[in-house]
């Protein structure tokens, strides 16, 4: 039986970066994954460019890019290990990067940079790297000098002190997404918050949609929120329509926080008061209403808009004081319920996961002595634009540190 200090399962962002630091750190690691291709969710990131962090994080206000049932558990470990400290790590690679929008940094060339830096990583840790490989079983047994874990794996069996799980959570199954992390969490008597897509375009009823479907492609910068009072969330990005219904990063986002039966809104003329644009051009334009719409809209959705209702199919100065007003209102409180969302085959993440409160903040460990889960596995979840990996680097700094 091969024996080692620790076993990590998940070799994704978390467990690849945990293994470097935790070899570099001086111990015995092995590296399990069952994928044909190693990190293939970091290859396909960031449009193939990898969002690897965000300089706008605030780890002392973590509830403001992360949510689960306790958002306040990363801020330890996004505060020891933080963007700075990887943006170290990609400079002493000498992987060129850039900023975006909002903090967020991207490859200059490729995400194979990356996945080659935490491959070097553990190289230098001297991580023994099995994949492909199928673990089929996982035990614990007692052990003189503590509890250890048996791995039954298609390579033969493996011993571990530590066994740390990074296999994610359940989005886009067709590249190796399993639920590993969470049957094994249930097998050690933990609990799991019910996972759910997160990060994921919303769909709607045929019949409803039917008026918009002819816009798919189209893309408008909106405000969009969901959520009353306290629960409130309220984004300013793109919105980018489809053929079954709405995604951009506005609606990524607020998908997060979307729950079934309730409504969206979204302002599709953030900053514009459209009731006082159009007050004025009744008074002196001769154009369509769809027209008048077009100066702030593209001329796509403000046809299909002013299409919606008899009364603003004319032109703006024979529309009726009424008809603009609620026009007006139409347009910066557009109200819809979504039927549901496109599910695991195109969520960026899992929401939910491993429960926090079975996890020590400090080291990612569960109350079962030895066995530690990281990244996505775990109930926290980042907003878009860098944050979900920023957790996978912190929560596995912080493991690596703890073992
Ligand atoms: P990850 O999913 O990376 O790794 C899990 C590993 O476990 C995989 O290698 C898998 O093969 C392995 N595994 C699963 N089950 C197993 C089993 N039963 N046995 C053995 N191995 C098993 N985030 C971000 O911050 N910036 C970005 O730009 C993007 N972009 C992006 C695009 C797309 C299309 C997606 C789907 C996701 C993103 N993300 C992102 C999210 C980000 O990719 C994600 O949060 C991290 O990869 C999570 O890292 P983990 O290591 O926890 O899981």
């Amino acid at each position: 039986m091969h024996s080692f200090d620790v076993v990590i399962v998940g070799a994704g962002a978390a467990g690849l970066f945990c293994a470097g630091v935790a070899g570099q750190l001086g111990l015995n690691v092995l590296l399990v994954d069952h994928g044909e291709k190693v990190a293939e969710k970091i290859r396909i990131s960031g449009g193939g460019r990898c969002n690897f962090t965000n300089r706008d994080l605030d780890p002392r206000a973590p509830h403001r890019h992360y949510l689960g049932e306790n958002p306040n558990f990363c801020r330890s470990a996004l505060s020891r290990y933080t963007p700075s400290d990887f943006v170290a790590l990609v400079r002493r690679h000498g992987i060129p990067f850039h900023e975006k929008h909002k903090g967020q940094l991207f490859g200059d060339r490729s995400a194979e940079d990356f996945i080659r830096m935490l491959l070097d990583e553990c190289g230098a840790g001297g991580v023994t790297h099995w994949q492909p490989c199928t673990v089929q079983e996982v035990h614990g047994v007692e052990a003189p000098g503590g509890a250890r874990y048996e791995l039954a794996t298609e390579r033969g069996p493996v011993q571990g002190r530590h066994l740390v799980i990074a296999t994610g959570g359940l989005s886009i199954p067709k590249i190796g997404a399993t639920d590993f992390g969470y049957r094994i969490a249930r097998q050690f008597g933990l609990r799991i918050v019910p996972p759910r897509p997160a990060l994921v375009p919303l769909t709607f009823a045929s019949a409803d949609w039917a008026p918009y479907a002819q816009l798919a492609g189209l893309s408008l910068p909106v405000a969009i929120a969901t959520g009353e009072k306290k629960s409130r969330m309220e984004f300013h990005e793109d919105l980018l329509f489809t053929h079954r219904g709405l995604s951009g990063p506005a609606v990524l986002q607020i998908s997060s926080y979307w729950r079934e039966g309730e409504p969206i809104r979204i302002d599709l003329a953030p900053g514009v008061d459209v009731a006082a644009q159009l007050r004025r051009a009744k008074a002196s334009s001769r154009k369509l209403v769809a027209n008048e719409l077009a100066a702030w809209l593209p001329s796509r959705l403000a046809d299909a808009w002013a299409a919606q209702d008899p009364a603003w199919q004319r032109p703006v100065g024979e529309a009726s004081d009424k008809a603009l007003a609620t026009l007006a209102e139409r347009l910066a409180r557009w109200s819809l319920v979504p039927d549901g969302t496109e599910g695991y085959r195109k969520a960026e993440v899992t929401a939910g996961g491993v429960d926090t409160r079975g996890l020590s903040s400090q080291t990612m460990e569960s109350s079962q002595p030895g066995l530690h889960f990281i990244g996505e596995a775990v109930d926290v979840t980042g907003w878009l634009g860098g944050y979900n990996f920023q957790w996978a680097w912190a929560s596995a700094w912080a493991c690596a540190q703890g073992i």
